[in-house]
C-alpha cells in the first residue's frame, strides 16, 4: 500500500517549501554573481520576516557546489552581539568546513613561515591548523584574518574549486557595536574587499532584514559597490498558485482546491510566502475533515492568535495608539512618513490623542528596536512585518 498522503505545506522560519515558487530570477541572478572572473560584486538577500531568504539562501548551495564552487557558512540569529573574537572563530570554523580534508606537507607549510611542533609530516587544514596560522600572523585581526583566508584559498584552488562562498542568514546581527570598541562587520567587509582586489575568489553572500545593507554602508562606505540588494517582496500571482498547486498535484493526494479557493488563499496571503504556507496547512487539514470552501474567518483568527499576537502584545499603550494612525493610513502596507502620520494626527474619529512630529520619530525609533518598524536608506518607514496593517485594523475594529 502506498504511503498516506500528508500534509505538505511547511509554515515556519527556514523549513523548506514542498515547492520553491517564483524565485528562477534570483537563482539566475545568483548564477551570474559566480560567473565573475574577479570578484567585485557581492550579493545581499534582504525582506522581511518570511519573505522567504533562508530557504532562498538553501537553494543556491545545490546550484554553487554543481558549478564547482565550495560552499560555507552560518545561521547568525543566534549572535546577537557578536565580537571581533567571535568573528575570527566564526569564518575560521566555517572554512574549516571545506578545507579541513585538504593535506598540506610540513615544508611546504614552514616555507609561508609556519612552525609546528607535531610529529606528523603533513598537516591538514583544519580548524586547529587555521587557528594556529592566524594566532602565529603578526598585526591586526582583520591583517591575520586575510592572511589565513588567502593562505587556504591557495590551497583550495590548487585542489580545484572554483571559489568559496561564505552564505551568512539573518547577518544584520552582525551591527558593529562601535561602544564596546567592537567592530566585527567593518572587519568582515575589510577582509572580503581586500582579498577580492587580490583576486581571491571568495564571495560573501548575506541575507538579512531591510536594515542590513543601510547597516553595511554605514560601517564601510565602499559597501555600496560592494553589494548588489536583491529585494525578496510577495509573489507574483502565478507563483503563488504555483506555491499552493504543484505540492498537492498528486494523485494520492486526497484535497482538490477549485479556482476560487485558490483565489481566496492568494488573497488572504497578499502572495507572502509563509502567509501561504500556513493559510494551506490550515486549509488541507480543513479540507481533509469535509470542509469544501476555504474558511477564511478561522484561518484569519488563528493567523492573528499565532503569528501577529505576540507582535502586538510588545507594544505599549502609546505605541499602540501610534500604530492605530499607521494602520489608517492608506499606504500603511507600503512606505510611509512622519509627516503622513502627522496629518491624521488629532482625527476625531479615530480617538487618539494628537502627536508631535518629534514624538513620533522617537516612538518610531523604539519601534524599530522591537521589529516591528523599520526606516529605509531614504528616511521612509515600513512596518517590518507584512501584512500587520491589516492585522492591526481589525485589532483596532476599523474593518
Ligand atoms: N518561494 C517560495 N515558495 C513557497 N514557499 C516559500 C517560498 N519561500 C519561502 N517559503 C516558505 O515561507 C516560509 C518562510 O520562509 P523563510 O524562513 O525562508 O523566510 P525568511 O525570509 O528567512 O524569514 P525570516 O526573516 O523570519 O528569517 C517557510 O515556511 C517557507 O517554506
Ligand atoms: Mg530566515
Amino acid at each position: 500500500m502506498s504511503k498516506q498522503f500528508q500534509n505538505p505545506f511547511r509554515p515556519g522560519a527556514g523549513h523548506p517549501p514542498p515547492y520553491l515558487a517564483g524565485r528562477e530570477e534570483e537563482k539566475k541572478k545568483f548564477l551570474k554573481f559566480l560567473e565573475q572572473d574577479v570578484i567585485m560584486e557581492n550579493m545581499i538577500l534582504t525582506g522581511l520576516r518570511g519573505t522567504g531568504k533562508t530557504v532562498l539562501l538553501d537553494s543556491f548551495k545545490p546550484l554553487a557546489i554543481a558549478d564547482g564552487w565550495k560552499w560555507c557558512g552560518t545561521d547568525l540569529s543566534e549572535s546577537a552581539s557578536i565580537s571581533e573574537d567571535n568573528i575570527v572563530k566564526r569564518l575560521l570554523a566555517d572554512l574549516s568546513v571545506v578545507t579541513s580534508s585538504i593535506a598540506v606537507g610540513k615544508e611546504e607549510f614552514r616555507r609561508v613561515g609556519f612552525v609546528d611542533n607535531t610529529e606528523s609530516v603533513e598537516l591538514k587544514l583544519n580548524y586547529g591548523t587555521l587557528l594556529q596560522a592566524y594566532e602565529q600572523t603578526p598585526g591586526l585581526v582583520s591583517d591575520k584574518l586575510k592572511f589565513v583566508l588567502e593562505l587556504a584559498w591557495g590551497f583550495l584552488k590548487e585542489s580545484g574549486a572554483k571559489g568559496l562562498v561564505f552564505a551568512y542568514d539573518e547577518a544584520q546581527n552582525l551591527s558593529d557595536q562601535a561602544l564596546k570598541e567592537q567592530f566585527p562587520l567593518s572587519i568582515l567587509l575589510e577582509v572580503f574587499q581586500s582579498l577580492q582586489k587580490k583576486e581571491c575568489r571568495l564571495l560573501l553572500v548575506l541575507t538579512g532584514l531591510p536594515t542590513l545593507f543601510p547597516d553595511l554602508v554605514k560601517a564601510r562606505t565602499y559597501s555600496e559597490r560592494m553589494f548588489h540588494v536583491v529585494v525578496l517582496g510577495r509573489l507574483s500571482g502565478e507563483a503563488s498558485r504555483d506555491a499552493i498547486l504543484k505540492p498537492i498535484e498528486d494523485a494520492n493526494c486526497p484535497v482538490q482546491l477549485t479556482p476560487e479557493s485558490v483565489t481566496t488563499i492568494v488573497d488572504l496571503s497578499g502572495g507572502y510566502p509563509y502567509f501561504i504556507q500556513f493559510i494551506c496547512r490550515e486549509v488541507y487539514d480543513a479540507f481533509i475533515q469535509g470542509s469544501h470552501s476555504v474558511p477564511t474567518d478561522e484561518i484569519i483568527r488563528k493567523l492573528d492568535s499565532d503569528f501577529f499576537a505576540a507582535r502586538w502584545a510588545r507594544a505599549t499603550d502609546r505605541q499602540r495608539e501610534l500604530l492605530t494612525l499607521i494602520a489608517s493610513l492608506d499606504n500603511c502596507d507600503e512606505e510611509f512618513t512622519v509627516r503622513d502620520i502627522v496629518s491624521l494626527s488629532g482625527r476625531e474619529d479615530l480617538g487618539v490623542k494628537p502627536f508631535s512630529s518629534s514624538h513620533i520619530s522617537q516612538m518610531l525609533s523604539t519601534l524599530m528596536r522591537t521589529g516591528l518598524v523599520y526606516r529605509n536608506r531614504w528616511g521612509k518607514y515600513a512596518l517590518a512585518v507584512p501584512l500587520m496593517g491589516r492585522f492591526m485594523r481589525r485589532e483596532t475594529g476599523m474593518n
